[in-house]
């Protein structure tokens, strides 16, 4: 038989994989607590309908990296690319689009993108949506969060660019602006960039091609179009965290999804190679109204957590281990007893039952090459006595005999 193997682009994590994971996801949801933020989980399918109308039909995520496909019944679903829309779809399906709530998720996301370091077609994110709040105070909140997360995961070489799209309007009014000056470049435009021209042009404000790089030094600058308030909520951002992490303003950065108006930011690290952004997000006043709601201002990020967990130095937990390997002239049920009551006792020691059927001298040699602390012996003489032998796997292999009473009360201070 051929062998079946994994989806490119989606790799599987085993737990030597995992044990950076879980210091940094405990580490965020402590920091959404500090700030007050409630759990939510929403589905990872959705009609595909929400993506377009939300991410938008001209974005890449949508036109070419969205997973779709028709059920049984014929109706087109999309593995979600991103966790916004599917929080703003909910909160409008009961109701509380008239309300203000502060919500985090975490889980898997879905793009058809070519993988490389950094980047992958299922990948994991923790989201922050804080709806019904307009601009101003809300927006300081979560830049301040933002420097929380990057102190308290220790992050180095950050950087926070932030921009402001300003609203509708003033969108389309430099949108306009901007496609006029390009115009006369269009021959010197790639087909990306071209058909980004006619559908989404400030995504080229975006674009890689350094000729075009060039070319936009002259173009006309968002700042011109968007208001003194836009500029001001700028400068007094970057004013107020200064002290915390590293805040540039950059007039080029645009994002990658649609939904966004007034304030954007992301954040990136030298530390990444090329893919160096590691949480991206803004404002999006609009969204819940495209989405049949009622008008719902909000704003909100999203943590790529493959590349924040890659260069985050926060101490990994140091793993607790015993072995616990007992007689085989029969199955020891006494084993299984005092097992559970030790991880009763104390959770944090993950003990480890030996299963097999082997010797104990071959149980011990096996518990040698892990990375356990003790072993925990139960042969016939001890299952008779109702002791257990507690032997030491580093180096001075000093052993002890104990009732079960003390031994309950070792484990617990392991
Ligand atoms: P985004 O910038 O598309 O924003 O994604 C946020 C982060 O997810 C990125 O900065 C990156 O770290 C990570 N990421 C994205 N694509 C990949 C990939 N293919 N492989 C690995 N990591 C990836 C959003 O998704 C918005 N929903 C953020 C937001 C929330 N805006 C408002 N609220």
């Amino acid at each position: 038989m051929t062998k079946i193997n994994s989806l490119r682009g989606m790799p599987d994590f085993y737990s030597d994989d995992l044990i950076s994971w879980s210091p940094v996801e405990n580490k965020l949801e402590k920091i959404f607590k500090a700030y007050s933020i409630n759990e939510i989980r929403t589905p990872i399918m959705e009609y595909t309908d929400l993506f377009k109308r939300s991410v938008g039909d001209t974005s890449d995520i949508v036109n070419k990296e969205i997973y779709s496909f028709n059920d049984r019944n014929d109706q087109s679903l999309s593995l979600r690319p991103e966790g916004t829309a599917g929080v703003i779809r909910s909160i409008i399906e009961k109701k509380l689009d008239q309300q203000q709530s502060k919500l985090w998720y975490m889980g898997p996301m879905f793009r058809y993108e070519r993988p490389q370091k950094g980047r992958y077609r299922q990948f994991h994110q923790a989201g922050v949506e804080i709806l019904g709040y307009p601009e101003g105070q809300a927006d300081f909140e979560l830049i301040s969060m933002i420097c929380s997360i990057i102190n308290a995961l220790n992050i180095k070489n950050a950087k926070l660019k932030i921009n402001h799209l300003g609203d509708k309007d003033s969108k389309k009014e430099f949108s306009k602006a901007l496609v006029k000056y390009l115009i006369p470049y269009k021959d010197k435009m790639d087909e990306k960039d071209l058909e980004r021209l006619g559908k989404n042009p400030l995504r080229i404000l975006d674009t890689k091609d350094l000729g075009m790089q060039e070319i936009l030094k002259d173009a006309p600058s968002l700042n011109n179009f968007i208001s003194d308030s836009a500029n001001l909520l700028l400068s007094s951002i970057q004013k107020t965290f200064s002290d915390l992490c590293i805040i540039e303003i950059d007039n080029t950065l645009v994002r990658g999804l649609d939904y966004y108006t007034g304030l954007v930011f992301e954040a990136s690290s030298s530390d990444l190679g090329a893919q160096d952004a590691f949480i991206g997000g803004g404002r999006y006043d609009n969204l819940a109204n495209t989405l049949g709601g009622k008008d719902m201002p909000a704003i909100g990020l999203a943590i790529g957590l493959e590349r924040i967990i890659s260069i985050s130095s926060i101490t990994k937990n140091i793993e607790k281990k015993v072995v616990f390997i007992s007689s085989t002239s029969n199955i020891a049920p006494l084993a299984f007893k005092i097992a559970n009551q030790l991880r009763t006792a104390n959770s944090d020691v993950s003990l480890d039952m030996d299963l097999t059927d082997s010797s104990i001298k071959a149980k011990l040699r096996r518990a040698n090459k892990t990375n356990a602390t003790h072993a925990f012996i139960l042969g016939d003489e001890e299952i008779s006595s109702n002791m257990i032998i507690v032997k030491s796997l580093r180096d001075d292999d000093e052993q002890v005999s104990m009732s079960i009473e003390e031994c309950i009360a070792f484990y617990k201070k392991i």
